[in-house]
């Protein structure tokens, strides 16, 4: 099960340096005031593991102002042993490193570091369009079937030279060269999702009943970004004037969304805002219980301010639902009576971007 046994962060927003050690997988929570630096000790164990902020996206902005770069790293101990995971942006250049060596890709560093965060930022997986739902997906599919990352490469490859083609008004034949493999791997990212999608709605349904009675008739389908009563290869054949005059392949992979109902309908036109939030952090967790299950390895969960976002009898049904999932816990509160939780492992106080001891 992995868990984070050391963490420094430096230079990232107020967080000059930051260090935890923690000696077991103990619950973590952080207080402090608005502004004290909390939400940022959480974005750093994000980026380490994804290489992206959950609440910014122009990396340069995590930057802290006076500092000339952001250094960030973890010991983490998981199913394959003890690793040491770097990350480093300096003048606009990002630097991994894996137990003492470089890392080419951030995949190596998210292998080793599966992250889950809930945030107010969360509730975007509901009311935005269908790329987070994807990435969201593809998260999953990504721990859970070996091969997903190389197929949804190749077809990122395939759908951009196609598109290229297209763009560049190239003779049918051209643009046709980009079928066969642009087929080959949609298939499988496909597959992929496909079993993924079936696996998370079954615990999505279980978990769903725990977290809220309001979402006992959730359901989960997922849609694969082209018609299900056609094939891609005749869509692709077919719509290639079309897709000529869009300069963009239309149906494919890269359309594919993931629909949430409830009662029959579009869950988004039903819930309250607060309902979508727990429904948001229903999935989460259910991405969480199903990676521990099918890999024998939990993912840290970062919640981020729980109390801002549920009422107070729900964060109780959160919390009870928490140990079962077995993961490492970073929480936030600005006030530690806020959260009715039974056992605090760890709790530090921050005080712009210091802890208190
Ligand atoms: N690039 C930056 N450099 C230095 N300080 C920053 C930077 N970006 C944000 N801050 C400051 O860092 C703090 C980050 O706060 P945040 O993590 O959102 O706090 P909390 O979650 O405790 O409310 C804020 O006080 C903000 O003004
Ligand atoms: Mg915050």
């Amino acid at each position: 099960m992995a868990h984070i046994s050391r963490l420094t962060l430096m230079g990232l927003r107020n967080l000059a340096i930051f260090e935890l050690t923690l000696d077991d997988r103990a619950p973590v929570l952080i207080t402090g005031a608005n502004g004290a630096g909390k939400t940022a000790i959480l974005e750093g164990i994000h980026l380490l593991a994804s290489g992206r902020s959950f609440r910014e996206s122009r990396l340069q902005r995590l930057q802290q102002w006076q500092s000339p770069q952001t250094t960030l790293f973890a010991q983490v101990d998981n199913r394959l042993g003890c690793q040491q995971l770097g990350w480093q942006r300096q003048k606009q250049e990002t630097t991994l490193r894996l137990n003492g060596e470089n890392a080419r890709t951030q995949a190596e560093l998210a292998w080793h570091l599966p992250v889950q965060v809930f945030s107010p930022e969360s509730h975007d997986l509901l009311i935005n369009g269908p790329s987070e739902r994807r990435r969201f997906l593809d998260w999953g599919a990504f721990y859970q079937h070996p091969h997903f990352l190389l197929a949804w490469r190749q077809y990122q490859h395939a759908l951009r030279q196609r598109n290229h083609a297209l763009r560049a008004n190239a003779p049918d034949k051209e643009v046709a060269l980009w079928h066969l493999p642009l087929l080959q791997a949609a298939e499988q990212v496909d597959a992929a999702r496909q079993a993924y999608c079936r696996a998370l709605s079954a615990v999505a349904s279980k978990l769903a009943v725990q977290i809220s009675d309001s979402l006992s008739d959730i359901s989960l389908s997922y849609h694969r970004g082209w018609s299900e009563d056609e094939n891609l290869a005749d869509i692709l054949a077919h719509h290639l004037d079309h897709d000529r005059q869009l300069g963009y392949t239309q149906a494919g992979p890269h359309r594919a969304d993931l629909k949430l109902r409830t009662q029959g309908r579009d869950a988004l036109h039903v819930f309250s805002r607060g309902q979508q939030k727990l429904l948001a952090l229903t999935l989460m967790l259910s991405q969480a219980q199903l990676l521990s299950e099918s890999m024998a390895e939990s993912p840290i969960l970062l919640l981020d301010d729980l109390c801002a976002e549920l009422d107070y009898e729900h964060r109780a049904r959160v919390l009870a639902v928490l140990p079962q999932l077995g993961a490492q816990l970073f929480l936030t509160a600005i006030d530690v009576n806020s959260l009715p939780l039974t056992t605090i492992g760890y709790h530090w106080h921050l005080i712009q971007g210091k802890l208190q001891t």
